[in-house]
């Protein structure tokens, strides 16, 4: 039996899917329950089954919560969640801090910068600080997260927020905003990065020979929202590295020798949602998963 367990709660990108106003193709079928809907970025670790941490809060969490019974409440008022830790400040990750907000005490985990744009809003200042200590997290520095299960950020080229951005836009940006987690328990290790717009040597070196690996798969081609009339960026403007084409996840993670590899983080316009699409077909031939709903790993 492995140590550590990981619930996704959510496996779709900002804006889920089906998205509230977006007739695609997926989007379409997802609301006439011909592929599965999907909930927004977020993920539940444990290594004992008891206490919990949740990566990143989605706007959808209290959903999420109510149909996982390893999350409800364990008495009247007491929660298996001991802490939530945030990999960036895009609201996908970061909006469902605010269902958490009813005086039921959990340490709060960022990098300083991430815990500085959660500072600046101060409708997170509901999570009363007395209940919720904001625990800083210095890059490349292990700490025990919970009881057995130890956690360490590391930087992943990305951005600020969209509503951050402001003139010319640094998609590379290799600091504190956008953060990968490595998580281990025992012998157990798994390394969570649901935002990466590249895939660099370092992060390669990182990645190599790794048990689990939860990546971005936000796009399966770096054009397809432009493609598909849905938008004007491509991923890599997004922050986010595309499954397919040159420098895409697929050929980057072939040589790297990862035991299992998840995707995570899809976005609606990803044809790898439909489970009959030839994409699918070509990831799962390339040795991946595609994170659903309610899915458990073990790491
Ligand atoms: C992203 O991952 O690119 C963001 O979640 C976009 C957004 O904020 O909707
Ligand atoms: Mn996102
Ligand atoms: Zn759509």
């Amino acid at each position: 039996m492995s140590d550590l367990r990981i619930i996704i709660l959510g496996s779709a990108a900002g804006g889920g899917l089906p998205q509230w106003n977006c007739a695609c193709v997926n989007c379409d079928k997802a609301r006439r329950g011909e592929i599965p809907s999907r909930t927004q970025s977020s993920i539940a670790l444990s290594a004992d089954g008891q206490h919990w941490v949740i990566a990143n809060a989605s706007p959808d969490l209290r959903e999420q919560l109510a149909r996982t019974p390893a999350l409800w409440p364990t008495e009247l008022r007491k929660s298996p969640i001991k802490g939530v830790l945030v990999t960036n400040g895009d609201i996908d990750h970061i909006a469902g801090l605010l269902t958490l907000r009813e005086k039921t005490p959990f340490d709060l985990y960022a990098t300083a910068e991430i815990h500085g744009v959660l500072a600046d809003n101060r409708i997170f200042d509901a999570l009363d600080r007395s209940l919720v200590p904001r625990r800083t997290v210095a890059l490349g520095a292990a700490f025990e997260i919970l009881p057995g299960l130890m956690a360490e950020l590391f930087a992943v080229p990305g951005k600020v927020p969209l509503y951050l951005e402001s003139g010319e836009v640094d998609t590379a940006l290799e600091g504190e905003q956008t953060v990968g987690v490595a998580f281990s328990a025992g012998a157990s290790r798994a390394l969570y990065i649901p935002g990466c717009a590249a895939l660099t040597p370092a992060l390669a070196e990182r990645l190599e020979g790794a048990g689990t690996v939860l990546f971005d798969g936000t796009l399966w081609h770096d054009n397809e929202m432009i493609e598909a009339g849905l938008g004007t960026k491509t991923g890599r403007r997004m922050g986010h590295m595309p499954m397919s084409g040159e420098g895409g996840s697929l050929d980057a993670f072939a040589p790297l020798g990862i035991a299992q590899k998840v995707y995570v983080h899809m976005n609606n316009s990803n044809p790898v949602v439909d489970p009959s699409s030839a994409e699918r077909q070509a990831v799962l031939t390339a040795g991946w998963t595609v994170a659903e709903d309610g899915m458990e790993i073990r790491a």
